[in-house]
């Protein structure tokens, strides 16, 4: 897979989500084998520039390369700005976001609202590209509606507007996150343009991920919720493209270190107060599904301190350990 002048070193994207994919997550998840990974969405909004989140989200110190970044908006030239701004931080990639269902997003025309106004989507991609020198991606839905399928017509124009990669949600907007995605509208984009075509949507398995690449033709998958607190699912799925073959689940041991160290970075990024609740929703992702977690995720969200979570943490893998000693592997059984 290449993108501009970054060759990939595998098919497999993180996708973009909000409140997880900082740097900490895709840090991870790139040393757990994904080839690349796009930020957060930064708002185009040149007031918040300043804000804390905002530079945070800016932040891609030490990130394994190509960084890419995500903007949101609905204004070509405060897109464009928000382009030159996040490029002249250290983006490498600009990926724009039509793909973002949120009422937040849409009321304002942005996000996946874009979709129907074909005009608007030209001028944006347009304005983007030329305004930069770096290659622009773009991300959308297949359509407004399930009566409003355009992803094809939207990809030919991202082509013409000189985006060097699509990557294709199979839901349409309306759908939100409800129902199964469907890669049909993605095989046709594939077949329509002669750019990268990334397929995403509930793919959560290494045979998922064959079957979507196997029925496609894309060139790429991108995978979000099945990667969170299971960053390892990367290397199980370059493995499976690779070999044929599984590697085996992570055994508690490793999920606990793995944690443990994502807890650090985490703390690190966001200093203790926002990254001791940031680090909430990661840890219990990771505990999910593990003898006695509803218990130890209900008491992990009364702690406020560093060292109470930490230790809290380590408490619930050793006592987990210890079962999985006995039990040979223990990983994923249904929650307790
Ligand atoms: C918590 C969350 C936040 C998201 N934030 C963004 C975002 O900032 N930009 C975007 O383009 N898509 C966003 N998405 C959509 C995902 O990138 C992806 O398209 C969607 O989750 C489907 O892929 P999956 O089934 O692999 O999760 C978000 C999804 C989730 C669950």
């Amino acid at each position: 897979m290449q993108i501009g002048p970054y060759q990939l070193k595998n098919n497999l994207i993180v996708a973009p989500m909000a409140g997880v994919t900082d740097r900490p997550f895709r840090q991870l998840c790139k040393k757990m084998g994904a080839g690349m990974a796009v930020s957060e969405m930064v708002a185009s909004n040149s007031l918040l520039y300043g804000s804390e989140k905002t530079k945070r989200r800016a932040n891609h110190e030490g990130e394994v390369e190509p960084i890419s970044v995500q903007i949101v908006g609905a204004d070509p030239e405060m897109l464009a700005e928000a382009a030159r701004h996040n490029v002249s931080n250290g983006a490498q990639i600009i990926d724009i976001n039509m793909g973002c269902p949120a009422k937040k997003i849409c009321n304002v025309m942005a996000g996946s609202a874009l979709l129907r106004d074909e005009a608007l989507v030209a001028k944006i991609l347009t304005t983007v590209v030329n305004a930069v020198d770096v290659p622009v991606t773009l991300k959308i839905r297949t359509g407004w509606d399930k009566a409003n399928r355009n992803a094809v017509q939207i990809a030919r124009i991202a082509e013409d507007c000189g985006i060097q990669s699509l990557a294709v949600h199979g839901r349409t907007r309306a759908c939100a996150y409800m129902g199964d995605a469907e890669y049909d509208t993605i095989a046709d984009v594939k077949q329509a343009i002669r750019i990268p075509v990334v397929a995403n949507g509930d793919i959560t398995s290494p045979e998922k991920a064959k079957l979507v690449l196997d029925k496609t033709g894309v060139d790429a998958v991108m995978i979000g919720r099945a990667a969170q607190g299971r960053p390892w699912i990367f290397r199980e799925i370059a493995h499976y493209l690779k070999t044929g073959e599984y590697l085996p689940a992570p055994e508690v041991a490793e999920i606990r270190s793995v944690l443990l160290a994502h807890l650090e970075d985490l703390y690190d990024f966001y200093g203790e107060h926002t990254g001791v609740r940031v680090a909430r929703k990661h840890i219990s992702w990771y505990t999910k599904g593990l003898v006695g977690s509803a218990n130890f995720r209900h008491a992990m969200n009364q702690l406020q301190t560093v060292e109470e979570q930490i230790a809290a943490t380590d408490e619930f893998f050793l006592a987990e350990d210890g079962l999985a000693a006995t039990n040979d592997r223990l990983i994923y059984k249904e929650a307790a």
